[in-house]
């Protein structure tokens, strides 16, 4: 593959900066919040826009494919060599609701600029990173042609836990072979530390509801002779951790891999900002496992949340009533080897063993997601290496993140699929939070590195 053509293609992304942060507004600007159900035409309105991004850009054999819940958008680009490899590109185009919105400064859906970045829901997770793709490869095709084929799977389900791809996956095997997944979803560790994210956390995420009475009580009339369901559930969750945010439910650490002496000391080693860490926080640091850097803590061991916790009155003021249900979310972050059906098992058992007379509970699994480790030493990552390098200016560090991309274990389990997660997020973006951001700067490096890449990648091929 010629030089000329990466260069033109760097040069073709340069001279449309403009056009491609339009491109970011007009899609952040479309609601698709994948888990609330009546925003389910919005969520098929931006697989339509992707679809339509793809074509222009370029891409064939573009469909929008249904699922029974939000589509899968796949297309193709070929490259201009017959012996070219293939890379599988990843991404989704759903984002997570916007609550709190009273905490938002700018409206989630009408992208603000400011100080050089871009404020929307879903600008850093993951749209601006998915455009970023789509836009390295129009600017190929004005460039005269991509050096790789590329297979692009991008889903609306990711932050649900795509409950829907891995059927669509074994349904499109055929469609899916390549020498590589490529995903841009993750974040580097520091600002200006580019970083190729080698493991994540998988989950389990479990819902308890727990039934007292019949009916709400007058806490009066039966308080203090009827067992509360909102106290008992607490207790049961306060005997689930202890003070440091161990585990304790039986077998729970049973799969753990424990780090090497060398995998700790790269922990070490890599560029974790401690201050930006507390900032982005508002608490100083200090809390977890001990023994255990932050960034092991995040990246490396296990970990468990409240996610959501109901009962009783939660309006304002005082109402003396004694609620006949409590319900909780909690997931657990999961490391190699753990299992997330194993781990929802355990769970479920030790919430049953810990439940008093006179509760009722029941625990169901709302989603998981299996942990996963990538190889680090392969053709595809050390193309990415060059490309961060020559978009960045800088040699990016590995590192490992806390949190979950479901595809990434089934693509390996299922297709034999190594992925390269080369992300352009940065710490502070405030995923899943109010006031998520996307740096532009980082959106149009993020643009220059996937070109890099590509190119970068068919060298590494032919070599
Ligand atoms: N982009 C994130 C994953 C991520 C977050 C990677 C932070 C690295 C650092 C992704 O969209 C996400 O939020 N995934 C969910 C998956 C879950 C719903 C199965 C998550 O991690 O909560
Ligand atoms: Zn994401």
């Amino acid at each position: 593959m010629s030089t000329a053509s990466l260069i033109r293609a760097l040069e073709d992304s340069r001279s449309d900066r403009a056009g491609a942060l339009a491109r970011l507004i007009a899609f952040l600007s479309i609601p698709s919040v994948s888990t609330i159900p009546e925003l389910a035409a919005e969520v098929t309105r931006a697989a339509e826009w992707v679809a339509s991004r793809l074509r222009d850009a370029g891409a064939h054999s573009v469909r929008v494919d249904p699922t029974p819940r939000h589509p899968v958008v796949t297309g193709k680009m070929s490259a201009t060599a017959a012996d070219a490899p293939t890379v599988l590109v990843y991404g989704h185009y759903d984002v997570q609701p916007v609550d709190p919105i009273e905490l938002w400064d700018s409206p989630p859906f009408e992208p603000s600029q400011r100080e050089g970045a871009l404020y929307a829901r879903g600008a850093s997770d993951d749209k601006g990173q998915v455009l970023a793709h789509l836009e390295a490869a129009a600017a190929y095709a004005n460039a005269g042609g991509s050096p790789v084929n590329i297979v692009y799977v991008l889903e609306g389900e990711e932050e649900i836990g795509s409950p829907n791809l891995d059927a669509w996956l074994a349904a499109h095997g055929d469609e899916l072979i390549a020498d590589v997944a490529l995903i841009s979803d993750t974040a580097f560790v520091a600002r200006g530390e580019p970083s190729i994210v080698y493991g994540l956390r998988g989950l389990a995420y479990m819902e308890i509801t727990a039934q007292g009475p019949n009916r709400d009580l007058h806490s009066g009339q039966f308080g203090g002779a009827v067992l509360n369901p909102a106290g008992a559930l607490c207790r049961i969750i306060a005997k689930l951790q202890d003070a440091d945010g161990r585990i304790m439910i039986p077998g729970f650490y049973d799969a753990v891999r424990p780090l090497s002496d060398e995998e700790r000391a790269e922990f070490a080693a890599l560029p974790f900002d401690g201050a930006a860490f507390d900032a982005a926080t508002g608490r100083a640091g200090g809390f977890g496992e001990p023994g255990f850097a932050a960034n092991e803590r995040i990246g490396a061991r296990p970990s468990l949340d409240v996610n959501g916790l109901v009962s009783g009155w939660i309006g304002d003021g005082a109402k003396t009533v004694l609620p006949a249900r409590a319900s909780a979310k909690i997931s657990m972050r999961l490391v190699p080897d753990q299992d997330p059906d194993d781990i929802a098992r355990r769970f479920e058992a030790r919430v049953k063993e810990l439940t008093p007379p006179g509760l009722t509970v029941e625990v169901t699994s709302l989603h998981g997601a299996r942990p996963a480790i990538v190889d680090r030493d392969t053709p595809a990552m050390r193309a990415a290496a060059f490309a961060l390098k020559a978009g960045f200016g800088k040699a990016p560090v590995l590192s490992r993140e806390g949190g979950s991309i479901p595809v990434v274990n089934t693509l390996a389990a299922k297709l034999g699929l190594q992925t390269v997660l080369m992300g352009f997020g940065l710490p502070d973006d405030n995923l899943h939070a109010p006031n998520e951001k996307f740096e532009i700067d980082q959106y149009h490096r993020g643009i220059e590195t996937i070109i890099e890449f590509l190119h970068a990648f068919a060298e590494e091929h032919t070599a």
